[in-house]
């Protein structure tokens, strides 16, 4: 079965690390990019819950039992949740402005949450690797997961900024922002 929370999650996080550099081309979700960021972390936290109960029926010592690619997964995934949750209860404008550069350091949090969300679906979803009858389609699904992260980080790396820089608009958009001490990371 797909489980869904946990792949709006990844999707969502995903699409918020990507808004900056896709403004040139697609300014909205730049806009609403904060929202986006914790709709990510709302699912995740109802994703932890769905799994919560129905992989491990709520016994901690389940984890135990579980086979160490599954567990490497799990910890994974507690890393992932552990690296949003900062970002996500500093996502209000006033502990925006109180944090000044830390808040920032907070948000860039994100980065590594997205390397160990996949990290753990890969490992630990039964969809991609964490399935022990694997076939072809478990590959490509881990495959294609890894591949769309890597151009996530690609698109995010500083490289790309210098290659492609920032539009007019992203740049009026981002001081407009900044001026307004407003909604949204200002990380890249
Ligand atoms: C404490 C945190 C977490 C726990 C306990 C947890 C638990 C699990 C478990 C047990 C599975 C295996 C489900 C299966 O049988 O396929 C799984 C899969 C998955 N998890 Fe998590 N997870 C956590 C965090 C996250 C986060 C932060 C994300 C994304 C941002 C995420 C996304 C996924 C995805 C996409 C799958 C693959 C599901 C599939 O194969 O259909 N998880 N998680």
């Amino acid at each position: 079965m797909v489980d869904w929370s946990g792949h709006s999650a990844l999707f969502l996080l995903s699409w918020a690390l990507v808004a900056r550099p896709l403004a040139r081309w697609w300014p909205t979700p730049l806009r609403y990019r904060r929202a986006i960021g914790v709709a990510a972390f709302i699912l995740a936290i109802g994703h932890l819950g769905y799994q919560a109960d129905h992989a491990l029926n709520w016994n901690p010592d389940a984890i135990r039992f579980m086979l160490p690619l599954h567990r490497y997964g799990l910890l994974a995934g507690i890393t992932a949740i552990a690296c949003m949750t900062p970002a996500a209860l500093t996502s209000l404008d006033r502990l925006q402005m109180a944090l000044g550069q830390t808040w920032r350091r907070i948000h860039l949090l994100t980065v590594p949450a997205l390397v160990c969300a996949v990290g753990h679906t890969v490992l630990i979803g039964s969809n991609y690797l964490g399935e022990l009858s694997r076939d072809a389609s478990h590959y490509a699904r881990s495959g294609i997961v890894v591949t769309i992260a890597l151009i996530v980080l690609a698109l995010r790396s500083g490289r790309f900024s210098r290659q492609f820089g920032r539009s007019p608009a992203t740049s009026a958009m981002s001081s407009n922002r900044e001026s307004e001490s407003a909604a949204g990371c200002h990380d890249r």
